[in-house]
C-alpha cells in the first residue's frame, strides 16, 4: 500500500503544529503500524536529556512508532531559535529543498504514514528566495492546517488558505486548536472557520495544559485509514 504523507502547516508559529502532529501520529498509528514524524528544518536547540536537541524533533520522535536515521527525519537542525533563513545564514548552512524532498521520499520507504511538520507559518522564509510553501509544493503533499484559536486567527487562516490554493496544493483537512483559554467568542470564531473552510475539520483540540492525546478524537478521512 502507498505510504500516507501529510504536510502540517499552521496559521503562525506557536499555534500547536507539533502538538497536533504528535496527536495525528498517534491517531494514525491505530491504522498504520509504522508512523513517523518529520521536521525537515528545525531552528532552535536546547539541552534535552544531556543532548543539544530541538524540542519539536524530540516530540515527533516520541510520537513515532518506528526509528529512522536522524538525518532523514530532521535533515536540517539549526541552533538559533529564529526564522530558518536567518538561523541557516548564522550557521553557514544552505537549505536545499531538493535534499529535503529526497529525505522525505526515503522516509516513505521506511514507514506507512509520514507526518511532516513545517517550520513557522506557511510562508516562512527558508532562504532569501525560498519559503516553506516552496517546500510544501516540492513535496506535493496534502496539507493539514492547524488554526491556533486566538485573536487574529481568522485573518491568518484566510491568508493561509489563499496561499495554499495559490500553490495548487490540496487542503486535506484542518484542526482547531484552543491555545488561548482566555480568548473571547471562541465558538463564534469556530463557526466562522467551519463556514469558510471547505476541507474537513479533523479535530477540535481543547486547551490542555498537559497534552493528553488519548482524550482527543480525530475524524480521519477513510483514505487515511
Ligand atoms: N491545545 C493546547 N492547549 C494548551 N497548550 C497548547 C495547546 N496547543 C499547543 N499548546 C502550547 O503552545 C505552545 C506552542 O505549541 P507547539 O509547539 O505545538 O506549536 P508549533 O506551531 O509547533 O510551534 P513552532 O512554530 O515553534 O513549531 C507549546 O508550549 C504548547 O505546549
Ligand atoms: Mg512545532
Amino acid at each position: 500500500m502507498k505510504t500516507l504523507s501529510l504536510f502540517v502547516t499552521g496559521t503562525d508559529t506557536g499555534v500547536g503544529k507539533t502538538r497536533v502532529s504528535a496527536a495525528l501520529l498517534q491517531a494514525l498509528s491505530a491504522h498504520h503500524s509504522r508512523v513517523v514524524g518529520m521536521k525537515p528544518v528545525a531552528a532552535g536547540t536546547e539541552l534535552i536529556n544531556g543532548v543539544m536537541s530541538n524540542e519539536d524533533v524530540v516530540a515527533l520522535r516520541a510520537a513515532s512508532t518506528c526509528a529512522v536515521p536522524p538525518e532523514l527525519d530532521n535533515p536540517v537542525l539549526l541552533p538559533d531559535p529564529v526564522s530558518p533563513h536567518i538561523a541557516a545564514a548564522r550557521a553557514g548552512v544552505k537549505i536545499d529543498i531538493a535534499h529535503l524532498v529526497a529525505c522525505h521520499r526515503a522516509l516513505e520507504t521506511l514507514a506507512d504514514a509520514v507526518v511532516v511538520e513545517g517550520a513557522g507559518g506557511f510562508l516562512v522564509p527558508l532562504s532569501d528566495l525560498e519559503t516553506g510553501a516552496d517546500l510544501a509544493q516540492a513535496l506535493a503533499l496534502p496539507v493539514v492546517l492547524v488554526v491556533g484559536l486566538r485573536l487574529g486567527c481568522l485573518n491568518h487562516a484566510l491568508l493561509t488558505l489563499e496561499a495554499i490554493q495559490a500553490r495548487g496544493l490540496t487542503l486535506a483537512g484542518w484542526v482547531a486548536n484552543h491555545v488561548d483559554p482566555a480568548m473571547l467568542a471562541q465558538q463564534d470564531n469556530l463557526a466562522f472557520l467551519r463556514q469558510k473552510i471547505q476541507a474537513p475539520l479533523l479535530a477540535t483540540i481543547p486547551y490542555q495544559r498537559v497534552p493528553d492525546p488519548d482524550a482527543l478524537r480525530f475524524n480521519l478521512p477513510l483514505e487515511w485509514q
